[in-house]
């Protein structure tokens, strides 16, 4: 007689999206909230490249205020970002974290498997060579690009507005074979990340965790809503 070994059934699949929301509780701002960078900044100006071509000192010295504060010993991950990276280790099938989050939080929290849509601002890119470098110091004008050895070839990697996100082939591939997707504190205004929700199978369970009705709470099947320190541990 012969026994069948049964195999093991699929491990589900978990894609999650995180936005400027789960930062927001350690200290960084998010970009539409009351007194969020929008408000105070024109996008154009300093997310765009033809802001950059207009004012690259303008662009540099935004990005390079934004790298300090990173930096300051105050900005810490918070228990949303620790809690994902426990998830991360514990959850025994396919794992991915998208992340619009330009800051390094998730990392700092112990999370591995990360992707950072709109690149990240602790590194800058040549515009000649295209070689990415860790970077956390400012920039300025006489700064010199370490291969091209030019001034002003050095830019922040940073997905600007009219520019494409990185990696959009693996988030898709994870995205179309995902059993869960979560969307934590993005207001889902912002192409493609804010499309990721519609991508998905339709049997896949569409969870969203934000402070607020989002533009695309309607396409979640299970909406939470309050503080992302709150929700995304329990
Ligand atoms: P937004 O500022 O557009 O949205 C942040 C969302 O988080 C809002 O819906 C808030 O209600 C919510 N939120 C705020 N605090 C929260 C908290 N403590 N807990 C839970 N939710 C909270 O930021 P994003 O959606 O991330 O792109 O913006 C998307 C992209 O637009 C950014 O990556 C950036 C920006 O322009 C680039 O710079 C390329």
């Amino acid at each position: 007689m012969t026994t069948t070994a049964h195999e093991p059934p699929t491990p589900a699949s978990i894609v999650i999206l995180t936005g400027a929301g789960i930062s927001a509780e350690s200290g960084i701002k998010t970009f539409r909230d009351h007194n969020g960078l929008w408000e105070n900044h024109d996008v154009e100006e300093v997310a765009s490249i033809q802001g950059f071509r207009k004012n690259p000192v303008l662009v540099q010295r935004f990005y390079n205020a934004r790298r300090e504060q990173l930096l300051d010993p105050a900005i810490q991950p918070n228990a949303a970002h620790t809690a994902l990276a426990l998830l991360e280790r514990e959850f025994k099938g396919r794992f991915l974290l998208v992340t619009q989050n330009v800051d390094n939080l998730h990392e700092r929290a112990g999370s591995k498997k990360v992707i950072h849509m709109h690149g990240e601002l602790l590194k800058v890119r040549c515009e000649v060579s295209k070689t990415v470098y860790e970077w956390p110091v400012a920039i300025n004008p006489e700064t010199q690009c370490p291969c091209c050895q030019q001034t002003g070839s050095l830019r922040p990697h940073i997905v600007w507005f009219g520019e494409v996100p990185f990696e959009m082939d693996t988030i898709l591939d994870e995205l179309f074979d995902t059993a869960i997707f979560v969307s934590i504190g993005t207001s889902g205004l912002v192409y493609p990340a804010a499309g990721f929700v519609q991508a998905v199978p339709e049997a896949t369970w569409k969870i969203e965790i934000n402070r607020e009705k989002s533009e695309i709470s309607p396409n979640f099947n299970d909406h939470r809503v309050g503080l992302a320190t709150d929700l995304v541990p329990k």
